[in-house]
C-alpha cells in the first residue's frame, strides 16, 4: 500500500507526515449499525425521515469510527446539512466560533465542514495540524471578488486608511490587511481602529449593515454573498402577508432593503440564539436554508418558514466527501508561510479584540 505524502508546515517540525490510506468501510445499514446510531437519529429525527437513515447511518458511523483512529475532528459550520452538523461535527458555529475552536485543538487533524477559507483560518489559528477540507471546490463568492493585489492598491489609493477584512477572504487577502472581523464582530472591530475612515472589504453589504450602526465612515468593496444577495424586501413583505405574526431573522449580508424590514439582524449563530431564546411560533431565518433544518432538529415547536437559498459551496461538503476525506487524507490546505504569518495577525488581532 503506497503512502500518501503530506507536507507538514510546522515551523517547529517542518518533516513530512506520512498517511497510510485506510480501506474502505462496509457501508452496510446493519442491525449493529442501526444500534450504535440510535442515539444520532433521536437529534435529527425530526429533519431527518425513517427513509433517509439507512442511508446516512453507516456512513456517520463510518467517520466517527475513523475520527478515533485519525485522531481527528470535525468542524462544522452551521450551514451543514443536519446529518453532518448533528451526527458528526464535534464542534459547530459561526465563522468567529469555529476559529476559535480551530485555535484549541489538540487532536492531529482537523476536518473543515465548511468552505475553503473557513479550512484556511483553521490552519493559520493551529499551523502544526493537518487541516483538511473534503472538496477543494468549496468556495465562497466573497473570497473570489478580491485579491491580494486589489488590497495592495486599495492602500495607494487610500493611504493612512485602515483595511477590515471580513473573514470570508483568501489568507492572501487577509495578510495585506490589519484586522479581519466577521458578521458577529464587524461594528466593534471597525471601532476599534479609533480611526475616522475605516476600508471594510469584501462585502458590500456587511459594509453597508456595519455604516447604519456607527459615526466611523465606511468604504466598502463591490462584493457580495451570491445566496444572500438574492434575499428581497419584496419576498420577506410577501411572506409577512402570508404568514402572520412572522419573525424574519436576516444575515447581515443579505441587501440593505431586506435588514431594514427585519426584526433582527445577526452572524449565524447570532440568529441561532435569537431564536432560541425568544421561541417564536414562527420564524424566517433570511439565510443559508441547512441552517433552518438545524435549528428545526432543536426545536420542533417552532414553524420555520423556509426560503430555500442554498450555498452550492457548503453543500459539496457531504457525508460520502467526508468519509473520502479521512480514509485517504484529502485535501491538505496549506498556508505559505510569510502569507501565513501576516495573515495570522490580522485574524489574531480580531480574536484577541472578541475574547
Ligand atoms: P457567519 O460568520 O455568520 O457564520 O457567516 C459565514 C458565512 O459564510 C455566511 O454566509
Ligand atoms: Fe460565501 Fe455566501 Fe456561501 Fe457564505 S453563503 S460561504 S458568503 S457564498
Amino acid at each position: 500500500m503506497d503512502n500518501i505524502e503530506l507536507r507538514n508546515e510546522s515551523p517547529s517540525h517542518g518533516e513530512t507526515r506520512k498517511f497510510e490510506p485506510l480501506p474502505r468501510p462496509s457501508l452496510e445499514f446493519t442491525p449493529e449499525v442501526e444500534a450504535e446510531t440510535r442515539h444520532l437519529y433521536e437529534r435529527v429525527k425530526h429533519v431527518v425521515t425513517p427513509m433517509e437513515w439507512p442511508h446516512y447511518a453507516p456512513l456517520i458511523k463510518a467517520i466517527n469510527d475513523l475520527k478515533k483512529e485519525r485522531n481527528a475532528v470535525i468542524l462544522a459550520h452551521n450551514y451543514m446539512t443536519p446529518e453532518v452538523f448533528h451526527c458528526v461535527g464535534d464542534f459547530q458555529g459561526d465563522s468567529l466560533q469555529l476559529a476559535k475552536e480551530a485555535g484549541k485543538v489538540d487532536a492531529d487533524v482537523i476536518v473543515q465542514a465548511g468552505v475553503h477559507f473557513m479550512a484556511e483560518t483553521s490552519k493559520l489559528m493551529n499551523p502544526d495540524k493537518t487541516v483538511l477540507i473534503p472538496d477543494l471546490e468549496a468556495g465562497c463568492s466573497l473570497a473570489s471578488s478580491i485579491t491580494a493585489e486589489d488590497v495592495r492598491q486599495l492602500r495607494k489609493a487610500y493611504p493612512g486608511v485602515p483595511i477590515v477584512t471580513y473573514v470570508n477572504t483568501s489568507a492572501a487577502v487577509k495578510a495585506e490587511c490589519d484586522i479581519c472581523c466577521t458578521s458577529s464582530n464587524a461594528v466593534k472591530v471597525v471601532e476599534s481602529l479609533g480611526a475616522p475612515r475605516v476600508l471594510c472589504i469584501p462585502d458590500e453589504y456587511l459594509a453597508k449593515y456595519v455604516q447604519t450602526q456607527t459615526d466611523v465612515e465606511i468604504i466598502s468593496w463591490k462584493g457580495h454573498c451570491e445566496v444572500h444577495k438574492l434575499f428581497s424586501a419584496e419576498e420577506i413583505e410577501t411572506m409577512r402577508e402570508a404568514e402572520p405574526g412572522l419573525k424574519v431573522i436576516a444575515h447581515p449580508e443579505c441587501p440593505p432593503e431586506v435588514i431594514e424590514v427585519a426584526d433582527f439582524t445577526g452572524s449565524t449563530s447570532g440568529m441561532i440564539n435569537w431564536t432560541k431564546d425568544n421561541k417564536p411560533a414562527k420564524v424566517m431565518l433570511v439565510t443559508e436554508c441547512s441552517m433552518s433544518s438545524n435549528v428545526a432538529a432543536e426545536l420542533p415547536e417552532t414553524e420555520f418558514i423556509r426560503p430555500c437559498n442554498l450555498c452550492p459551496h457548503m453543500k459539496r461538503i457531504s457525508l460520502e466527501k467526508i468519509l473520502d476525506s479521512l480514509l485517504y487524507m484529502q485535501h491538505e490546505v496549506t498556508v505559505d508561510p510569510d502569507v501565513a504569518q501576516r495573515a495570522r495577525l490580522a485574524v489574531e488581532r480580531m480574536v484577541n479584540l472578541t475574547n
